[in-house]
Order: structure tokens, then C-alpha cells, then sequence
């Protein structure tokens, strides 16, 4: 059987760009040169800020119809498919008895979403929430916080099409890159050369070259490309370095 070809992938995080202009930044971020765009959603529980969730990304997705968008969910109950808190109202104010949305998986796909990654340590059934996702219609990502041993992902990964390494505490774009987690992502690499890895936090010039030698192809950056004063460079120079180690390591397997 032909193997799969591995293939760098940068999405940019708008998670500290200027969201009052969230289409203006997203669109800026695509003319750059971004493969697809991370979206962090946080409901204030899971990790403690908050940000915008599927009625923005509702809006947003007309505004930009080819951009392949990544919802990274950090949110308590990512497998939670029934609203509980929510009276169903319709638009007069009448309860809508035909209503029956998940909270977060089904809203997300009718908001256009192509991939929603949530966290294995928000779930007692990850494969559950893998099965209501791809039934959405959507693509499956599981991450893991700096804590959890990644071990722990190993029975999931055939459910998935990605799993993506935090390289930070989620919560807050900005923070510092955790080298220590690059020994997660090269066991991944090593077990499983074919998959999508994510690395996520504190990536950009500077740190890519380790994200890249453990064998990370799926990059998130914030702040890095966000604040650069050409975003466009950044993405670029990432891509060389990921795309060159993916070479590097196919000629070598
Ligand atoms: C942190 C988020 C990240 C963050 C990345 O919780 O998941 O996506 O925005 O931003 P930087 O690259 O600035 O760490
Ligand atoms: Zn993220």
C-alpha cells in the first residue's frame, strides 16, 4: 500500500489579533499565505477567558467560503449534545419544541466548521464525541494539555485525523513554548509516521526547528505572526523549515 504523503500545514491563531476586525484579520492571514486558520473557542470553564464561539464563526465563514477552518474547543463538555442551560425560543419568543441542537458539536458544523479538535481531558467518551463529529460532517482533532502523558491518546488515534500537542497551558495566546513537550510529538511521529500532528503555543521563528525535528506538520502560531510586520515572511520561513524535516525524515525512513 502507497504511503501518505506528509504535507506542513500553518494555521494561524487570530486568537490575539485585532477580533473588533475578525474578517479583515482572517482575510489578511489567507492573502498571507495561511493553509487554514485555528479558531480558539473557550467557554470560560475549561480555561479561565473567553472568546467567541459558533455564531461568530457563523458569520465569519460566508466572508471567507474556501478558507479550511479549525475550531480548537476548549470547553468542559465537548460531548455534550443536548443544550441543557438553553430554553429553546424562537424568534417571537415561543418555545421551539422542534429544537433539538447539541451545544456544541452540531451548532459548530452548521456554522461551517471543517474541523473540531477537542480535548481528551474534558471527556469520559472521546469515542463518542469522534463518532457525533464526524457524523456532523466535520473532522476530528484531539488535543492534550502539557499534563497529560500522551500515552493516554494512543487507543483514539485511529478515530482521529489529527492530534494536536499544546506546547502551552490553552488559555491565553503569548505564553512561552514548552520545550519539554517535543518528546510527545516525536513518540507520536515515531508510532505513527502518517499522522497529522498539531503543535500549538509559543510556535514561531524561533521554536519551529524543534516543533519541526519531532516531527510536527500542522503549526499553529498567534502572536508570532500576528504581531509580525510581515506575516506573510513568517509563514514562509516556518513552512521551509517543517516542509524541510518532512524530507529530511521521509528519505531517512
Ligand atoms: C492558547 C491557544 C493558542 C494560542 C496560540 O490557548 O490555544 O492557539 O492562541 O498563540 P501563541 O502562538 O501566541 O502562543
Ligand atoms: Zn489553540
Amino acid at each position: 500500500m502507497s504511503k501518505k504523503a506528509l504535507h506542513c500545514k500553518i494555521g494561524p491563531s487570530v486568537l490575539n489579533a485585532d477580533l473588533s476586525q475578525l474578517y479583515s484579520e482572517s482575510q489578511r492571514l489567507l492573502n498571507s499565505g495561511a493553509d487554514y486558520l485555528h479558531l480558539d473557542v473557550m467557554d470560560g470553564n475549561f480555561v479561565p477567558n473567553l472568546t467567541f464561539g459558533h455564531p461568530i464563526i457563523k458569520c465569519l465563514r460566508p466572508k471567507i467560503p474556501e478558507a479550511f477552518l479549525e475550531t480548537h474547543m476548549m470547553v468542559s463538555k465537548p460531548e455534550q449534545l443536548k443544550c441543557q442551560f438553553r430554553v429553546e425560543l424562537d424568534c417571537r419568543g415561543r418555545r421551539d419544541r422542534g429544537s433539538n441542537l447539541g451545544q456544541w458539536i452540531e451548532p459548530s458544523a452548521d456554522a461551517g466548521v471543517d474541523q473540531y479538535t477537542f480535548h481528551i481531558e474534558a471527556t469520559d467518551d472521546v469515542p463518542l464525541i469522534c463518532r457525533k463529529i464526524r457524523e456532523s460532517g466535520m473532522k476530528v482533532g484531539i488535543g492534550l494539555k502539557p499534563g497529560t502523558a500522551v500515552s493516554i491518546v494512543e487507543k483514539y488515534v485511529d478515530l482521529a485525523d489529527m492530534i494536536l500537542i499544546m506546547t502551552v497551558e490553552p488559555g491565553f495566546g503569548g505564553q512561552k513554548f514548552m520545550t519539554d513537550m517535543m518528546g510527545k510529538v516525536k513518540w507520536l511521529r515515531n508510532n505513527y509516521p502518517e499522522l497529522d500532528i498539531e503543535v500549538d503555543g509559543g510556535v514561531g521563528p524561533s521554536t519551529i526547528g524543534l516543533c519541526a525535528e519531532a516531527g510536527a506538520n500542522m503549526i499553529v502560531s498567534g502572536t508570532a505572526v500576528i504581531g509580525a510586520e510581515d506575516p506573510g515572511k513568517v509563514i514562509a520561513t516556518m513552512r521551509d523549515v517543517v516542509e524541510n524535516s518532512i524530507q529530511k525524515n521521509q528519505l531517512e525512513r
